[in-house]
């Protein structure tokens, strides 16, 4: 999926003029307003990432069965709270820097990176491997937003990623040693 920033890009190389640009508000924050809004289209983005996550996570709470039910079932509800929280702290960087949250689920079904979870397994250790999918996949987007962010001096944001990456991390710790004796 195409984040704004390279549909922008894409667009100008196309029509040579600047499409429609996203609401920002007016801010005393001196991080530039040009910056404000590459930023705002990259946590957007990972907006749409996490909230894909968050209800992942749930998805997998609720429906994994088999003998492992009841620790899987914990362990997945404690991953989605996290996210949870990430979602928010994310949503609410995009506002502090003078922009818009677009955080519905439609939204997030639009941009999303994370492949959708199989409504098709049950079985604990098929859930294990659909959750570690998912939260390595989103690892890498929070990996990667920190140079990104690194990149259009926001240490705020870089900042902000490397709790969010390191708490993936810790996730997928907890997920895959379900996996990882068997291997
Ligand atoms: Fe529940």
């Amino acid at each position: 999926m195409r984040t704004l920033t390279d549909t922008r890009t894409i667009m100008k190389t196309l029509t040579g003029t600047r499409p429609e640009e996203p609401k920002m508000y007016e801010t005393e924050n001196d991080i530039s307003k040009d910056r404000r809004t590459q930023l705002n289209a990259l946590l957007n983005q990972r907006l749409a990432s996490a909230v894909d996550l968050q209800m992942q996570m749930k998805q997998a709470h609720w429906n994994v069965k088999g003998p492992n039910f009841i620790g899987l079932h914990e362990l997945f509800d404690k991953v989605a709270e996290a996210v949870e929280g990430y979602v928010d702290e994310i949503a609410e960087r995009v506002v502090q820097l003078g922009g818009v949250a677009e955080g519905t689920v439609r939204m997030a079904a639009a941009r999303t990176r994370l492949t959708e979870y199989s409504p098709e397994i049950s079985e604990g250790m098929a859930h294990v491997e659909g959750v570690a999918r998912a939260l390595s996949t989103f690892g890498q987007e929070a990996r990667n937003t920190i140079n990104e962010a690194d990149e259009l001096d926001d240490a705020g944001t870089a900042d902000l990623f490397t709790e969010i990456s390191r708490g993936i991390d810790k996730w997928l710790w907890f997920v895959e040693a379900h996996s990882q004796a068997a291997k």
